[in-house]
């Protein structure tokens, strides 16, 4: 089948997401979030996040094919994210995937998330121009890619040595007494703010950790030294500033190792991924220096670029469409699924 109609199942995190795709035609894409249930904890919990897929995948599929008018039994595949992802919330995916698949009689193909996030562009309608770099950037995931081909040529190039970068937004924002989900509460504290009132470290960019750690990032440092900083001015602490020097710190590292990656590998093209994108000051500066450096930069459209299941759908349709015979009914999580 050139143009395969699928439903994907995305659960690796704490979205549940359910998609569906005519080959590269998006028909829908619904997203239920627990965030709400992890905001007390300041992170999203594992157990109440497989707990919620549970709840939401029912609903969900229904409304998805309620809104793309499609019948379960025209359906050619059904797809699922299989890892990286957190253990129990994926299996609840799985489960579902493997029930559905088993019970309609239809082909079941296991995805890879990340890989995923870079196949949500396809259903922007644009192609994409290949190869590209990638950059995946979110709550659970810091990764840069070089893909040459979608489905056969997926190129991890480095990834976070410790917190993920929407962990460390979720983290500081703590630090700074703003609520959880941090990203966009620090993006609004920073608005008023001196983004070069403090100097943060930027993770892993000294010469001597380019060697072994050229377009690796880490952000415990960056956390560390904002609690050093708001200890150290307790009470007199100018929020705005600091959000606006973490937020600089995090967009610059960010910004300067993806475009390495472009230089360095002679691809004058980057993708942007991830519930960080969200973030207008990192849209900006690699927009910005993107156009500098002759790199041209895509960003899709926000509800792509969070976790969704139209993006895992999508890469399924990739797959199909180059011959990829489905998976066995065998596969389980993988919580550290290589690309
Ligand atoms: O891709 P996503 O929706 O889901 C998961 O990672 O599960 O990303 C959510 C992450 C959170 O860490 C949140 O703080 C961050 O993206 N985020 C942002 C912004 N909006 C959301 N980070 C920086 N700036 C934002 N405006
Ligand atoms: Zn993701």
């Amino acid at each position: 089948v050139s143009e395969p109609l699928v439903l994907g199942i995305e659960t690796s995190c704490d979205e549940t997401g359910i998609g569906i795709v005519r080959g590269r035609t998006l028909l829908s894409n619904t997203i239920a979030s627990s965030m709400d249930e992890h905001a007390r904890y300041g992170g999203v919990v594992p157990e109440v996040a497989a707990r919620a897929h549970l709840e939401e995948l029912q609903p969900s599929i229904e409304a998805a094919l309620a809104e793309s008018g499609v019948a379960l039994e025209d359906l050619d595949a059904v797809a699922v994210t299989s890892g990286p992802g957190l253990a129990g919330a994926l299996m609840v995916g799985i489960g579902a995937a493997k029930a559905l698949a088993v019970s309609l009689g239809k082909p079941l193909y296991a995805v890879n998330h990340l890989v995923g996030h870079i196949a949500a562009d396809l259903l922007t309608g644009d192609e994409i121009v290949l190869p590209t770099v990638a950059l995946l950037v979110s709550g659970g995931h810091t990764s840069l890619l070089l893909v040459r081909d979608l489905t056969t040529d997926v190129e991890l190039l480095g990834e976070t040595v410790d917190d993920a970068a929407g962990e460390a937004f979720d983290k500081v924002a703590r630090l700074l007494g703003l609520p959880y989900p941090g990203g966009p509460e620090i993006d609004r504290a920073a608005a008023t703010g001196d983004p070069n009132a403090i100097r943060f470290p930027r993770g892993l960019s000294r010469a001597s950790d380019l060697d072994k750690h050229r377009y690796d990032f880490s952000f415990s440092g960056l956390k560390t030294a904002v609690a050093r900083w708001t200890e150290q001015h307790d009470g007199e602490l100018p929020v705005a500033d600091v959000a606006a020097s973490f937020r600089e710190a995090v967009v610059d590292v960010l910004v300067t190792k993806a475009l390495a990656a472009c230089a360095d590998y002679g691809v004058p093209r980057l993708l942007l991924g991830g519930g960080v994108i969200a973030n207008k000051r990192l849209r900006d500066v690699a927009l910005e220096r993107g156009a500098a450096a002759g790199v041209t930069v895509r960003i899709p459209p926000l509800s792509l670029c969070t976790d969704n299941g139209a993006m895992i759908a999508g890469l399924a349709a990739e797959l199909i469409a180059s011959g990829r015979r489905p998976s066995t009914l065998e596969f389980g999580a993988d919580s550290t699924l290589p690309v």
